[in-house]
Order: C-alpha cells, then structure tokens, then sequence
C-alpha cells in the first residue's frame, strides 16, 4: 500500500520535535508540503535534516493558544497555499499533580494548550477545509484521555476534551466531507517524556517501569504514531471518523487486575476438578 500526499497541504502543530516531527519526516516523505509549528523560535531549530525537501516545507513559531497569531496564520496559509488539507493539531503540554495541589496557573496553561488550541487551530482551519471540499484533521488526545492515571488530573481532563472533542467535530463535519480522528499514544520517547520523568528517576528506571507494565515490553516511538497519523491522513481511512486510535503495545487492554499466579493455579485446580466430576 503506497501512501502519497502529492499536491497536498497539511499543517502540523507541535511539529518541532518528538511525535510532530516524526509526522512531519512522514509526510514529506510522502509527497505532501509540510507547513509546521511550534513554540521554538526557528534558529533554536535544525533544518537540515530537511534538506532533501526545499521548498516542501516550512516552519512557523506559532502560540495555539493566542487566538490571534492562530488565525493570521491560517491567513498566511489560505493566502499562500490556497487553504490547508490535513490539520494535524498535535501541540501540547503534561502537568502532574493531585488537584488540591495543582497551582491554578498550571491548571488553566494545560487546558489552554492541549484544549483551546485544538480549538482554535480548528475554528480558523475548518473553513479552508470547507471551501475546498473536504479534508481531514487529526488530534492528539492521550491513553490519559480515555482512562485516569496517578497525579494527571489537568492532562487527563484536557485530553478527555480532546478525545471527546474528536467526536464532535466527527459528526459536525461529516456532511462537509471532513473528516476527524485522534490518535490516543501511551507513553512515547519523546523530550516531553524524559523531560517530565526523568525526575522521577531517569530513563534507564522508567524504561524498565514501562517495559513490565507493557505488554509489548516497551514505550512507544514517536515514528509508531507517525505512522498512525498519516494513515488516518491518507485515502486508505476514507471511512474511519469519530475514533481515537489507540497506539499503546497492548496497555489498555489489560482490566488492571493485578496478574496473580496463586490465583490461576486455583482457577486451573478448579477447573481439573469439574472437569473430573463430568
Ligand atoms: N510523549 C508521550 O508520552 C505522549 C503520550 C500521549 C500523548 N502525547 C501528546 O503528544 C503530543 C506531542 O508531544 P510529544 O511527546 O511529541 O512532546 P514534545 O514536547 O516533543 O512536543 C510538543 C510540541 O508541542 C509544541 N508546543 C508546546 N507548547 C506549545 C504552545 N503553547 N504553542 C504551540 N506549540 C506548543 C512544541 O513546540 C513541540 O513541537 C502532545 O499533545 C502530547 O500531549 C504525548
């Protein structure tokens, strides 16, 4: 199956590093003209890993959660690309702790990042969309929006409006031949990820952490969600809306019982029995 985004538009948020630069190599990789964004301003960046693509691509420092810049530059992409086909609203930001001890300032930050960005990236993007025909928009909501951890209670809500949200725009858009999904990771090695647990104990333990808790015996990569994101992009998921893939090596799978060998041996003696009583 070949995956092209020839003579395509897409606009990447959070594109700059970890998961939204993965994307970014994809779709280029694909074909597609890349415009991406991200809180760095661009010198403190390295382009030349993009160099095979001149022309293909560009990079704007871009605040999602100023309403303004968003839309002058949803303006800047109307007026120089002729509006935007894929929207990959991926920008975002993870606060950890109990609610009473959350300072209000990092309360509203996360929400304001993960959720009214997505808002307004959409509300200024959706109308190029429309104006063309169609397209298609991916969110990142989180693993954290469809189940509760420890300590995440403002990323867990802000992703749970995220998951939700996709939703929403699902059915609202349908009838203009948009179409919208999110992508759900669990935890991915990014700087987001080394940056926020490493101090809680560095790599090397949190790998180890993950490696037991995962059923697939590892974290994510940012290219496992790439991949994700340009499918649910491409022609191939002209049927799929509404969903949020999850992307987790078998985590939420599990009922979160705890894996008890006493247990299955009594279960196993059990059914020995009732078996021989047949
Ligand atoms: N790393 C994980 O374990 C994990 C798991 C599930 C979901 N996610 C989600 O994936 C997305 C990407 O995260 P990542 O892991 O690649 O982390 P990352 O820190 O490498 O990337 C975050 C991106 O968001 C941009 N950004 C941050 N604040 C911004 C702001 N105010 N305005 C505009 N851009 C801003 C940054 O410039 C960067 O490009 C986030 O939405 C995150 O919540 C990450």
């Amino acid at each position: 199956m070949d995956i092209r985004f020839d003579g395509k538009i897409i606009v990447v948020s959070g594109g700059s590093t970890g998961i939204g630069e993965a994307t970014v190599k994809n779709f280029l990789e694909s074909g597609g003209t890349v415009i991406f964004t991200g809180i760095e301003k661009p010198d403190c960046l390295d382009f030349t890993k993009y160099q095979n693509y001149q022309g293909k691509y560009d990079y704007k420092q871009l605040e999602v959660t100023n309403e303004e810049e968003v839309k002058s530059f949803a303006l800047y992409i109307n007026e120089k690309y002729h509006g935007c086909d894929v929207l990959f609203n991926n920008a975002g930001i993870i606060d950890a702790h109990i609610l009473h001890e959350t300072p209000t300032q990092e309360w509203l930050r996360t929400m304001d990042v993960n959720v009214n960005g997505v808002y307004y990236m959409s509300k200024y993007f959706l109308p190029q969309m429309i104006k063309k025909g169609g397209g298609v928009i991916i969110n990142t909501s989180s693993i954290s929006g469809l189940q509760g951890d420890y300590t995440f209670c403002s990323y867990n809500t802000a992703k749970g409006a995220v998951a939700n949200l996709t939703r929403n725009m699902a059915l609202d858009y349908a009838q203009y031949n948009i179409r919208v999904n999110a992508v759900a990771p669990g935890s991915v090695r990014t700087s987001m990820y080394s940056k926020f647990f490493d101090s809680v104990g560095g790599q090397e333990i949190l790998d180890l952490g993950h490696s037991l808790q995962y059923p697939l015996k590892r974290v994510t990569l940012p290219e496992e969600v790439a991949n994700a994101v340009v499918f649910l992009a491409s022609e191939q998921a002209s049927f799929i809306t509404g969903i949020n893939l999850v992307i987790d090596g078998g985590l939420t799978a599990h009922t979160g019982a705890q894996h008890n060998w006493e247990l299955v041996k009594i279960i196993r003696d059990y059914n020995k029995k009732e078996a021989k009583q047949k």
